[in-house]
């Protein structure tokens, strides 16, 4: 049974404790790292969230009955200590703050006892995450983990002060709201009310913040948790938070504008990085041409390079199919890498397949100018030497092209090229590499729907010029849309939306939508537009992503207190779960029984 705090305050935090308290009697409540017994004396390594506090316990400094208790402590007991800080009798310790103190201890209560943990609670942890996740209270007690949550609790709360100096006033919308098709599945909540009726999670407070641009709020942000039943990855979680935000009166500069002093206001409070402003701007044709990637990571180059006119007459037929069927043959030079064994060459062509490559070519320059190269018998000499030319291509190089549809390409050598730069160490989590990723296409053509859909979302603004080829050719309008790219992450989006209801039922009319449709999901927002609207523009950053690449993590899941895993269940709690069949019953559902795989494939 663990001893009660009566009578007892906690003075300060371990780490809190500075050589300027050395003579003073300080209380600390913690956590015990670990103790070692010497005999006569008796060291505790005492944690609380701000670090660790070496405790020393001595015959003389305490009473028999405390140091006998004291002689009880292991891992993660939770203690009360009192005691004087003392200038460290042993070496001091220079990875502790307070490495060069430690408190000798005169009071010691045990306020709870603890099983042997299922692992030790400790920085770098080697625990596999499933049992981490598991036991997920016992993750978060470890250092790292502590520090990036500390860190995400900080920008949430510096997000909302430089806001709030900006004119921004925080307004919470709902999250039980009405299921719309468009963008990712929704994860739906039967009504009990209205048997047979859904309520939606919010994917985002889109129309409610558009609405609150209607009603003259001006400025509005939130912090809004977002619902998404989409493949998880691991910079993607089905639940998710948003710094979101929406500006009246205003065009893509004054969003863009204010989003850059934010990020530099957070780089500077929270790491002392100074972001150079103004932020680079790169459209999207341009970061599709040059890395593959509407994401581009600017830490290094290796850009890719169309070679579709150099080799448009040799008699690759890989080349020519892929030219002839309207596609492109593009490269990039992996510099240095042309002694690069032909296992590992295979490996990128086995990457290259996962990404929808039919295969990889190859052209590694040796030492001595000759080449290697998986196609060299289709090629005459003066076209490999072109070829090698338009790539820059030195000796020791290593040339890899693929060949296809544009979007596949693209796709392709965008993911080999950071696959690369990962394997080739060339990413330094410490070099922040901001661009503004400017004129998105308007629509994107979905093959399995035969249809277009918006790239963004239906209320985004096509740019003016481009509004004459919304009906001839929608392919070719882009859109008034910006994404904030933070080395090779997507870390925020948003546009200018559309506040002209001619525009907005064209829009609508494009995606396939009938003018019934349209009133069904959309009436409430088409309604309200016509009572007054203010032109208006917006942008929403994944805070757990912005986090992530602070805290320098390589997962989401790492600054976020109690994620999810791939499969989207909880390991902790077990969620999802079933229900009772009386909570069905009054929901007015019944589970139908889950398909038989042979049923399944006839369908
Ligand atoms: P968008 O869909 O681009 O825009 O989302 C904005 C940002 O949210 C983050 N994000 C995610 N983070 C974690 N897990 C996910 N599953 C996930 N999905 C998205 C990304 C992304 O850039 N309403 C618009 C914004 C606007 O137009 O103002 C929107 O939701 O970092
Ligand atoms: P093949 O003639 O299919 O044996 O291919 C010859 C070389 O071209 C091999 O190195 C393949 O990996 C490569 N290759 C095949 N298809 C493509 C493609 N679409 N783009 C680039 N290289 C390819």
């Amino acid at each position: 049974m663990g001893e009660s705090m009566k009578g007892l305050k906690r003075t300060c935090r371990c780490a809190e404790v500075t050589t300027a308290d050395i003579g003073k009697t300080v209380t600390l409540m913690g956590w015990v790292q670990k103790a070692r017994n010497k005999g006569g004396i008796i060291f505790v390594d005492l944690r609380d969230r701000s670090g660790i506090m070496q405790l020393i316990f001595e015959n003389g400094s305490i009473d028999e009955e405390g140091f006998e208790k004291a002689a009880r402590l292991r891992s993660e007991f939770v203690i009360a200590v009192t005691g004087v800080v003392e200038k460290r009798s042993g070496a001091v310790n220079p990875n502790l703050k307070t490495g060069e103190m430690e408190v000798r201890a005169n009071a010691l209560r045990i306020l709870s006892e603890s099983e042997t943990p299922p692992f030790p609670v400790e920085e770098n942890s080697k625990t596999r995450e499933e049992v981490r996740l598991k036991y997920r209270y016992l993750d978060l007690r470890r250092p790292d983990l502590q520090r990036n949550l500390m860190m995400r609790s900080r920008i949430a709360t510096l997000t909302r002060q430089f806001m709030a100096g900006e004119g921004f006033l925080e307004i919470e919308t709902p999250t039980l709201v009405k299921s719309t098709p468009e963008g990712a599945r929704d994860y739906l909540v039967p009504s009990r009310v209205h048997p047979g009726n859904f309520y939606a999670l919010p994917q985002s407070p889109q129309l409610f913040k558009q609405l609150l641009m209607c009603s003259g709020y001006d400025r509005y942000i939130q912090l809004a948790r977002c619902y998404r039943d989409e493949d998880l990855r691991a910079d993607r979680q089905p639940e998710f938070t948003q710094i979101d935000m929406e500006l009246s009166f205003v065009d893509e500069d004054d969003v863009m504008d204010v989003n850059e002093r934010l990020l530099a206001y957070l780089f500077k409070e929270v790491l002392d990085v100074e972001v150079p402003l103004p932020i680079q701007r790169m459209t999207w044709q341009e970061a599709m041409d040059r890395f593959g990637s509407d994401k581009p990571d600017l830490r290094f180059g290796m850009e890719l390079v169309d070679v579709s006119e150099t080799v448009k007459d040799c008699e690759f037929a890989v080349f020519q199919g892929a030219l002839e069927a309207g596609g492109s043959v593009r490269g990039i030079n992996v510099k240095g890498q042309g002694a690069m064994p032909r296992k590992k060459i295979d490996k990128l062509v086995a990457f290259a397949k996962d990404y929808g490559a039919k295969g990889l070519a190859y052209v590694a320059i040796q030492e001595d100018g000759t080449v290697k190269s998986s196609f060299a018998k289709f090629m005459k000499e003066e076209e490999m030497t072109a070829l090698t030319a338009a790539m820059k291509g030195e000796p020791g190089d290593l040339l890899l092209f693929a060949a296809d549809e544009n979007d596949v390409v693209w796709a392709v050598l965008g993911a080999l090229r950071v696959e690369l730069a990962r394997q080739l160490e060339l990413l330094d989590p410490a070099d922040y590499r901001f661009v503004w990723i400017t004129d998105f296409p308007l629509l994107e053509w979905s093959k399995e729907e035969g249809r277009y859909k918006a790239m963004h979302h239906p209320f985004t603004m096509p740019k003016e010029e481009d509004l004459p080829y919304i009906d001839t050719d929608p392919g070719r309008v882009r859109a008034k849309a910006y994404d904030i790219v933070l080395n090779g992450t997507e870390i925020g989006g948003g546009s200018v939306r559309i506040h002209q209801n001619d525009i907005q039922e064209k829009m609508f009319e494009v995606l396939g939508f009938t003018k019934e449709q349209a009133q069904e999901q959309f009436g409430f927002l088409l309604t309200a537009f016509k009572y007054g609207v203010p032109p208006h523009a917006g942008l929403a950053y994944g805070l757990d992503r912005l986090v992530m690449l602070m805290a320098k993590q390589e997962s989401i899941r790492d600054v976020i207190a109690f994620p999810k895993v791939k499969d989207a269940s909880c390991l902790m709690t077990e969620a999802p779960g079933t229900v009772d069949e009386k909570q069905l019953e009054e929901l007015g559902l019944a589970i139908r029984p889950a398909k038989t795989e042979a049923a399944q494939t006839e369908a």
